[in-house]
């Protein structure tokens, strides 16, 4: 087990002496007293007035953008984020494997998610050298010459997620750090661990204060710093209900700039002219990859009454084909959900689906075993039922038929997720109806293909209660940073 006692402030590691907190491993373990999930470690719970004293440092380096890290060339910034991320890279075995620990992916994605973390802090750095570039233009107009300068936002309170808690933490992190903002980081309640490894490249590469680890439940940190008002940027990636009540929490909330991703219910639509085998492949990599528990996860199929009996057959097949196991296992597909609860949720939402007149269609297909969940397609789904509204966040996938494209339609426009739609159709006049639907109602319209964040390169955000703000690579060093005109006189 890790017993982590350090956390990161001002530069200093410090030793925590106060409360801590268990991990678990989402698996399940034969001890001689039965099945027992395997403990791996713990971590310090940061207490309200040590946060507020990490707050305290953090303002205190940023000292209105005249400390030495706000008022850094980008040049001098990027040699700091290298340095960081070549030492983060001798440490991918140790990540790689607590990613697999704590939150119960698989090798191959574990160290998909590393690699795909530091190829973005390299794109992150190729884009940040064209926006210097272009940001010393100078723009003349009627005898007033303008220059364009970037600035840091301030204090960055960063919050990642547990299904990708390295990359999509880094996917904002990295971008407030190298923008020139101080970074309160906390990581996410499952996935908190793996970040331990890199703490030492966080002391060693940057400045004392640029960046200051918090630790524990959100609920009992984070509202303080909040509250204080002296948090100048929120970036959170998990739900709309916490990022809400973060936001209100601020006292000075149209100054905040929050950057947020949060809940999606992305659908896929299957028209009657789509390629069923194509759709197959696709709803399944969409809706089951890392046990569905991405938010660009499709969570809502809604298919074409003429395909619907096919489309349901085939989808059983596949999933029928999935390995179920360990995260270590070779071609393993589901793996164990960290969420503790998260097993019973789904079988609530299966049993609310049944009382309402759905199926599960592929049953007998395979078995549960404690925190791993054979993936259920559910089918037909209505209005009434709770998986018709709610995230599911796990291997469930919900079937809708429909007669009249308006369905689909409608659906798209009445939810309050604004994120993806995938659009299965060989139909070009099909697509482009939906097409001129979809782009008021979400942020990226995939066209026979699953929903999916890459590549990095491509805005990531969404409307309605699905995000705010733009991620990704050069959108994301536009969203950490702020643009100041100097306008001089001729
Ligand atoms: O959980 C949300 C992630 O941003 C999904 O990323 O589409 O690359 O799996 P992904």
């Amino acid at each position: 087990p890790i017993e982590q006692r350090e956390y990161l402030v001002n530069g200093e590691m410090r030793q925590w002496a106060g409360k801590t907190q268990d991990v678990w491993s989402p698996i399940y373990v034969q001890t001689p007293s039965g099945l027992e999930q395997k403990r791996i470690g713990s971590y310090p719970i940061t207490n309200p007035e040590d946060a507020m004293e990490i707050l305290d440092a953090a303002v205190k380096a940023f000292d209105h953008g005249r400390g030495e890290w706000p008022s850094m060339s980008v040049a001098h910034r990027i040699e700091c984020v290298e340095k960081f991320t070549q030492q983060m890279i001798t440490k991918r075995d140790e990540v790689v494997k607590l990613l697999m620990w704590e939150i119960g992916k698989s090798l191959g994605d574990s160290q998909k998610e590393f690699d795909r973390t530091v190829q973005y802090i390299y794109d992150t750095i190729g884009a940040l050298k064209d926006i210097d570039r272009n940001s010393s233009r100078f723009m003349i107009e009627e005898g007033i010459i303008g220059q364009v300068r970037r600035s840091p936002l301030g204090i960055v309170l960063c919050m990642g997620p547990f299904n990708y808690p390295l990359n999509e933490t880094f996917t904002t992190l990295i971008p407030a750090l190298i923008m020139g903002n101080i970074v309160m980081f906390k990581p996410p309640k499952h996935g908190t661990l793996l970040h331990y490894p890199l703490l030492e490249a966080f002391r060693t590469s940057f400045p004392a204060g640029v960046i200051n680890t918090i630790y524990g439940r959100g609920n009992s940190v984070v509202p303080q710093l909040m509250e204080s008002g002296r948090i100048d940027a929120l970036t959170l990636i998990g739900s709309s209900k916490v990022a809400d009540k973060l936001k209100k929490m601020h006292p000075k909330v149209n100054r905040l700039r929050a950057i947020l991703g949060l809940d999606a219910k992305n659908a896929a639509i299957v028209t009657e002219s789509a390629d069923l085998e194509l759709a197959v492949k696709e709803c399944m990599l969409g809706s089951l990859s890392f046990n569905g528990q991405r938010c660009t996860a499709l969570k809502m199929m809604w298919v074409h009454e003429s395909l619907v009996d096919a489309f349901n057959k085939r989808m059983s097949e596949e999933i029928g084909k999935l390995k179920l196991g360990m995260m270590w296992e070779k071609g393993v597909n589901i793996t164990p959900l960290p969420e503790p609860n998260k097993p019973a949720y789904l079988k609530e939402l299966i049993e609310d689906a049944i009382a309402h007149g759905a199926k599960v269609v592929n049953e007998g297909g395979g078995e549960s075993f404690k925190s791993i969940v054979y993936p259920a397609l559910v089918y037909p789904v209505n209005k009434e039922m709770k998986v018709w509204h709610e995230e599911q966040f796990g291997p469930l996938v919900p079937v809708v038929a429909f007669s009249d494209i308006q369905e689909p339609i409608n659906y798209l426009i009445e939810s309050s997720h604004g994120q993806q739609v995938s659009i299965f159709s060989k139909d070009v006049h099909q697509i482009s109806e939906l097409m001129d639907v979809a782009v008021h109602q979400v942020s990226r319209v995939n066209i026979n293909s699953q929903c999916q964040r890459g590549p990095d390169g491509f805005p990531f955000t969404g409307r309605k209660d699905s995000a705010e703000g733009t991620l990704s690579v050069t959108a994301a060093l536009r969203s950490f940073s702020i643009r100041t005109v100097v306008a001089t006189k001729e």
